[in-house]
């Protein structure tokens, strides 16, 4: 992996604040695009901007075309049997959403999280207990943070409807072991979806060897462009599964009081889809395998090796004190330090950009009594000049503040 090359297929990396150069390291918030995903996006604008699946015309021959072409990479990359098990959505939530609004949950029946939930797969839970009395569930993680498959074996009963769980979290790295998850979970007869937002990006994932019944990721967390997400469902469940949004595409032929459903995987995809950013999408694909997952997941550990190795007398690190188990993310604490004066003075004196707060796990932090996290995320394109410049300004920042 040459990092060098990489990086000047970023033209954002080219970019100097106050004639420095800028340290990104917000990669589990969004990533970088590479230029090859900008380039597919502004050739369907400038080239071929039409509708997918609709008119006959060559424009839209070519965007079906392109769509198909990104529907087919995403199965591939996936590990997915079919390309109708692949539904372009808007991101992880509205991926989680579908399931949670599409599966026919009712009352009494039990869904299990981790502690450890995004709010995008916490609220749809809250809401299905408000609304339908579904019996929620959680899963309480072992003091590191790490999973607990005793606990998560006990609690396990027939009842069980769905787990519904974070695959790789955003507020550690950590990644659960979903396989055992799963064939537990299944011997029960439950179904697993997984929230694949911060694990797709950084690890091999193939849903077909995990058995995992959902798996939802966005776009904008792996170099694709913005406001592109991906449900993948195993086609038999989807076949069950009624759409919860409804509308052009999703029926073959309607009547003022009838209407017949397309089949997968347009059932699930209502109204004028974002054609540019699922053909980015693709793109970003190619330029992921081209890298090589293992690649980009062994060099997120180095860097995370170095920032550990430099910082962790210093500071709290979330998750476990193994580098190696946490991927690309470097979160932590300092008592009596707020985060956010830490990621503000990152930013100030060497633009180093990282998120500080509760990243949307609100109810995790809430627990914890932890104020908040400074969390660095690395990908790819990030150096061991980078990490070690980043380290640096955290000790600087930890003496102002003492
Ligand atoms: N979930 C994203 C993050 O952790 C938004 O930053």
């Amino acid at each position: 992996m040459n990092i060098n090359q990489i990086r000047k297929d970023f033209p954002v990396l080219e970019r100097k604040i106050n004639n420095k150069p800028i340290v990104y390291l917000d990669n589990a918030c969004m990533t970088l695009k590479p230029k090859q995903v900008i380039d597919a996006m502004n050739q369907y604008y400038n080239e071929y901007p039409a509708c997918s699946g609709r008119s006959t015309h060559k424009f839209a021959r070519i965007v079906t075309e392109q769509v198909d072409s990104a529907r087919d990479k995403t199965k591939t990359f996936l590990g997915a049997k079919n390309n109708s098990e692949i539904i372009f959505t808007k991101n992880t939530t509205e991926s989680i959403n579908l399931v949670a609004n599409s599966l026919g949950l009712k009352r009494n029946d039990i869904v299990i999280t981790t502690d450890k939930e995004h709010n995008s797969n916490l609220m749809p839970w809250l809401k299905l207990k408000e609304n339908a009395n579904i019996n929620y569930k959680i899963i309480e993680s072992n003091k590191d943070n790490t999973f607990n498959l005793s606990t998560f074996e006990s609690i396990m009963s027939k009842e069980v409807k769905l787990v519904s769980m974070v695959h790789t979290s955003n507020i550690d790295g950590y990644t659960i072991p979903a396989k055992e998850i799963i064939k537990i979970a299944h011997d029960y007869g439950a179904l697993v979806m997984l929230d694949g937002a911060q694990s797709t990006p950084h690890q091999r994932i193939d849903v077909t060897k995990l058995n995992v019944d959902f798996f939802a990721m966005s776009s904008h967390k792996m170099s694709g462009p913005n406001g592109v997400g991906v449900l993948y469902g195993k086609q038999e469940l989807l076949e069950k599964m009624d759409p919860f949004i409804v509308g052009g595409d999703t029926v073959i032929d309607t009547t003022y009081d009838s209407y017949k459903l397309s089949p997968l995987p347009e059932k699930f995809e209502a109204g004028l889809q974002n054609y540019p950013g699922i053909i980015g999408l693709g793109a970003a694909i190619d330029y992921l395998t081209k890298i090589g997952i293992e690649n980009i997941q062994n060099h997120e550990i180095m860097l995370n090796n170095i920032a550990t190795r430099l910082l962790r007398d210093k500071v709290n690190i979330i998750g476990p004190s193994d580098s190696t188990q946490r991927g690309g993310i470097f979160s932590f604490y300092v008592e009596g330090i707020s985060p956010h004066d830490i990621a503000m003075i990152l930013d100030e004196s060497a633009n180093i950009m990282i998120r500080s707060g509760a990243h949307c796990v609100h109810s995790w932090f809430n627990k914890n009594k932890i104020a908040g996290s400074a969390r660095a995320s690395a990908y790819y394109y990030n150096t061991k000049n980078e990490i070690t410049l980043f380290a640096e300004k955290v000790l600087e920042a930890i003496e102002f503040f003492k």
